[in-house]
């Protein structure tokens, strides 16, 4: 079903029925969620459901569920319709954008801010009052990584995709290996709790000169950009040592941290982890994924690569 201009829809009920109509029509459902101001990495997922489904669904929220009340949810860029521009001129564009206003207004807002002991809201959304109160959590896989400077951005980001999933039911969603812990534990969550959705991890979108693709990347200053490119270049110079026979990841770690440090970056963290449950190896003895959050100036940009090695010989 290949419209240029997609349909908006900003209401959920809209949605389910929008999404059920098609499936009694017999239509496989693609779905892309991303928070928007996007880019050719959210593009390429979006041609990913494409060629896997009948019709595609691609979200476009801010969720206030996955930021802390410190980090940058009112600053977040957005550019609906450039968004809406650049779905529409994909080959087969998508056939709905979902935009709603706000996922958590029920009707019947408590007014009350949930506060944590301590007096500090754990994330945007308790800050707002509007009662919510249930969250998914995907307990080991979200406290690493990421999960150890953002601790609710997981529990944030399992949620707010849950009621997207109930929403748009689709049966194919597309996530981007850029967010590696991300997809991991959207994968683990589908698994765990019997969500009939095939989940795909769609590979990094780079630009020419190797920074993986950001919507934060427009916050960098030309010298931050130049500096950030340490980090992809650094973790290409991991991963051939790792081909040429350095297995040790202390070696392997100290290479790129020592690589991004003197280009002027900050090292939130570098670390090997095991692909699929995201442990720390000290030895590579199978698939790892390198993993990296670095600052540059105020920008933290997170990046990775898999490492596969053939272990026969
Ligand atoms: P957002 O940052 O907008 O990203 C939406 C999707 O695009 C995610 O699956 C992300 O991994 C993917 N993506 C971003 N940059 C990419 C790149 N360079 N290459 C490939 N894929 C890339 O991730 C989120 O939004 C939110 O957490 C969300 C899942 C929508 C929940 O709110």
């Amino acid at each position: 079903m290949a419209s240029t201009t997609p349909k908006l829809i900003s209401d959920k009920n809209e949605m389910r029925n929008w999404s059920r109509s098609m499936r009694a029509q017999g239509k496989l459902i693609g779905f892309v969620p991303t928070m928007g101001f996007l880019h050719m990495g959210h593009l390429s997922l979006v041609s990913q459901a494409r060629s896997l489904c009948d019709v595609v669904a691609v979200s476009i929220y801010v969720n206030p569920g996955q930021f802390a009340p410190s980090e940058d949810l009112s600053t977040y860029p957005s550019d609906f319709h450039g968004d809406l521009r650049k779905l529409a001129s994909l080959p087969g564009g998508v056939d709905v954008v979902f935009h709603p206003h706000n996922l958590y207004d029920y009707g019947n807002n408590s007014g009350d801010a949930v506060v944590e002991e301590g007096g500090a809201a754990a994330s945007c959304l308790e800050s707002l009052g509007l009662g919510h109160e249930s969250w998914v959590r995907v307990e080991k896989l979200e406290v690493g990584l990421c999960g150890k400077s953002r601790p609710h951005f997981f529990r944030g980001v399992a949620t707010v995709v849950t009621k997207l999933f109930n929403i748009v039911e689709p049966d194919v969603a597309v996530f981007g290996k850029k967010d590696y812990q991300q997809w991991r534990v959207i994968q683990r969550m589908v698994r765990d709790l019997d969500f009939s959705i095939k989940v795909i991890g769609a590979e990094i979108a780079r630009e020419n000169d190797g920074l993986a693709m950001s919507s934060r990347n427009v916050r960098l200053s030309p010298e931050e950009r130049e500096k950030a490119l340490s980090i992809n270049k650094s973790l290409l110079k991991a991963k051939s040592a790792a081909e040429d026979g350095q297995v040790h990841c202390d070696k392997l770690k100290n290479l790129v941290i020592q690589c991004i440090t003197d280009a002027g970056g900050r090292i939130d963290y570098a670390e090997i982890v095991d692909q699929n449950n995201l442990r720390p190896v000290e030895q590579i003895k199978g698939p790892v994924v390198f993993c990296i959050a670095a600052w540059f100036g105020k920008v933290r940009l997170i990046d990775n690569m898999e490492i596969n090695l053939s272990m026969d010989d």
